[in-house]
């Protein structure tokens, strides 16, 4: 009988508890024995391992951060962290680890692989920031989050006649800000990828004004610049009194969309299959809808080209 793992690793992301569900209901069907790690490297370098049954991920389908929860290790960076990793992976007798969590969480399944534990990695972050694949579990809840926290925002935004700095996470990343934005109605989106002149988010500001536009809804990618000082050169340039608001962890939070549930369980079923399948370093995706396994390697690397198309089809609508 196989002994596969599961650990949750990096940001949390609201699915990640509907992938460890499916790696354990399906590790369980196909007659493998599963074990959770907790707090994703951190737990398996102190051995935090616990195994898993099918009602150990009852009632979390639906529930948003993990139940295993997470770490960023930095121990797990270091030779000697990996190493105490590896005493726990053999005193367990694991056959394989999948690994849930974004690129940073991939490079440490890589180097899990490279000491000859066979990996397979659920591509877990709302950043949406692996380009390998076309989503990433979390990215569609954190987007709606954002849509929700818009039409509140656009209705103070509104009565004030106020021009309102909505700040988004991501890291480098401006997919949240674009597709929110795009969703939400927004009038301008700053990305880390487009270049923007203040001068022309302003003008386009001004004319919504003149227009009898009441509301003004600028939504920031996190990283672009300080989001205060953006406000207050708005202001300065446009007379329009302006507010910023950061939603920070609240997009990582929340009840996972239907969209992320099934994204994450067809992920996790497909990780535990590859292992099973006696496949490594490899990492699950989704592309047109068919569940796509790549290379660990080519999944960390894959170019970060971001949806310029999609990027000005926003800025036509807003006009
Ligand atoms: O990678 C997910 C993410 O939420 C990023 O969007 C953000 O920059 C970062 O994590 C915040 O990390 P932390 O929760 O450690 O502050």
């Amino acid at each position: 009988m196989k002994k596969i793992a599961v650990l949750t690793s990096g940001g949390d992301a609201p699915g990640m508890n509907a992938a460890v569900r499916a790696v354990v209901r399906s590790a369980i069907y196909y007659g493998a024995e599963v074990y959770g790690v907790k707090q994703g490297f951190h737990g398996l370098i102190k051995g935090q391992i616990e195994q898993m049954d099918r009602s150990s991920v009852a009632d979390i389908i639906h529930r948003g951060g993990t139940i295993l929860q997470t770490a960023r290790s930095e121990e797990f960076k270091t030779e000697a962290g990996r190493k105490r990793a590896m005493y726990a992976v053999e005193m367990f007798g694991l056959d394989g680890i999948v690994v849930i969590g974004g690129d940073g969480s991939f490079k440490g399944a890589q180097k899990l692989d490279e000491l000859g534990v066979p990996t397979i990695g659920i591509p877990g972050t709302i950043d949406n920031d692996l380009r390998y694949t076309e989503s990433t579990i979390g990215f569609d809840t954190a987007v709606n989050t954002v849509i929700d926290a818009i039409s509140k925002i656009r209705d103070t935004s509104s009565s004030h006649g106020r021009a309102n700095i909505i700040e988004v996470m991501g890291r480098h990343c401006g997919d949240i800000a674009l597709y929110a934005g795009l969703a939400g109605g927004a009038e301008t989106i700053i990305v880390p990828e487009m270049y923007f002149d203040i001068n022309k988010v302003c003008g386009k500001l001004v004319q919504g004004k003149n227009r009898g536009k009441l509301h003004s809804i600028i939504i920031l990618a996190e990283g672009v610049g300080d989001r205060f000082e953006m406000g207050k050169q708005i202001e300065k340039i446009t007379g329009i009194e302006t507010r910023v608001t950061i939603l920070g962890h609240i997009q990582r939070g929340g009840s996972p969309t239907a969209y992320d549930r099934i994204l994450a369980s067809k992920l996790g079923a497909r990780a535990v299959q590859l292992l099973l399948e006696g496949k490594k370093a490899r990492a699950v995706g989704i592309k047109a809808l068919n569940v796509i396994d790549v290379s660990l390697e080519k999944a960390i690397n894959a170019d970060s080209s971001f949806n310029d198309e999609m990027y000005d089809l926003a800025d036509i609508l807003s006009i």
